[in-house]
């Protein structure tokens, strides 16, 4: 049941007409539980509280499946203002964003040029940039993207994916840019052609490319609500004699909150990934597809309402 669940989300999640309809009708449904708000006073407000209790932030200006020109730029000018905002208000802050609302699907000149545009304003406010990483179709181009703008610019990371088979050859791929890594488990429905389907292998795959970044030598951010990977990182940072200031924890904004304070509060640097903007479904389909239960509290927001 929970997986014929799991995939009615993840088929949702990739629907144009979802994704254009919640888009023009605000925010509903209990998604406020995972998203800060849809502006950025919203999301300045949220990034603020987070820093009080001294946890580290990287926003993410939601978007996805942008189909012109037009609508890739404008949510280019969104990144840049948001990379503003976090510099005028003094804010630790990041920000994350997904190639497919810089006009993946359309060019890759035109993603090229708008990452140019982000990036540029992003070094002079000394803010960082994570790519994200979205579907298997779309790795190899992130990943080409991302290589040729680490040529370029310095503030600028990605994502790796546990589940899938290429990942660890990524990894010694990447090593000769001295990437800063997002590691996570993987959120997007894949052919097992070419992701591990069960997830005892995607576990383990977790911990191999954890414990390859690190000894690399590469900053890495372990991004996962999972506490046997959590203690597993715990474990190889202490027998390598890891520096804390080559690592972090990252969760999503709304997940584990009490679990988030705790590891900042046993002196890891942990950061909260936090979304803002109108284009939330996608986002919000992923989480309940990971966690069926979080239903719940959508069947709370529509009877709220
Ligand atoms: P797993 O799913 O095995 O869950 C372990 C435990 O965590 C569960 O048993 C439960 O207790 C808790 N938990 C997990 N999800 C929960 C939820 N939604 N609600 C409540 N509890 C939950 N993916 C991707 O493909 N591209 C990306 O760029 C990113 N970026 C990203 C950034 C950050 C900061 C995080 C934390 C995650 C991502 N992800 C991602 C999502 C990631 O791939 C993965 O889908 C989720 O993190 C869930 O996997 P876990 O590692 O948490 O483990």
């Amino acid at each position: 049941m929970e997986q014929l669940l799991r995939n009615f989300f993840l088929f949702l999640s990739k629907n144009r007409f979802f994704t254009k309809l919640a888009k023009r009708y605000g925010l509903r449904f209990g998604a406020g539980r995972f998203v800060a708000g849809e502006t950025i006073p919203n999301a300045v407000t949220t990034i603020q509280q987070l820093n009080g209790k001294s946890l580290s932030v990287t926003i993410d200006h939601l978007g996805e499946f942008i189909d012109t020109e037009k609508e890739a730029k404008e949510a280019a000018d969104g990144c840049i203002a948001a990379v503003k905002a976090i510099a005028d208000n003094g804010l630790d802050s990041q920000l994350s964003l997904k190639l497919t609302s810089m006009g993946l699907d359309i060019s890759e000149d035109i993603v090229i040029e708008n990452m140019r545009r982000i990036l540029k304003v992003a070094e002079e406010k000394d803010v960082f940039i994570t790519i994200d990483m979205e579907d298997h179709e779309r790795c190899q181009r992130t990943l080409d993207i991302f290589k040729q703008l680490r040529s370029e610019f310095e503030h600028i990371g990605t994502v790796l994916q546990a589940y899938l088979y290429r990942t660890a050859e990524d990894v010694e791929d990447l090593n000769q840019y001295n990437p800063n890594l997002r590691l996570v488990k993987g959120a997007y429905k894949e052919s097992p052609k070419v992701a591990f389907p069960d997830k005892k292998d995607v576990d383990e795959n977790y911990k191999k490319i954890i414990k390859m970044h690190l000894l690399n030598g590469n900053y890495t951010a372990i991004a996962t609500h999972d506490d046997a990977m959590i203690e597993y990182t715990k474990q190889i940072v202490e027998e390598s004699n890891i520096p804390k200031d080559q690592f972090e924890f990252q969760m999503l904004y709304g997940i584990r909150v009490e679990r988030q304070q705790e590891l900042q509060q046993e002196g890891y640097k942990m950061r909260v990934y936090v979304p803002f903007g109108n284009d939330w479904y996608g986002y919000f389909m992923r989480r309940l597809a990971e966690r069926p239960a979080n239903v719940a509290f959508v069947l709370k927001g529509v009877i709220g309402k």
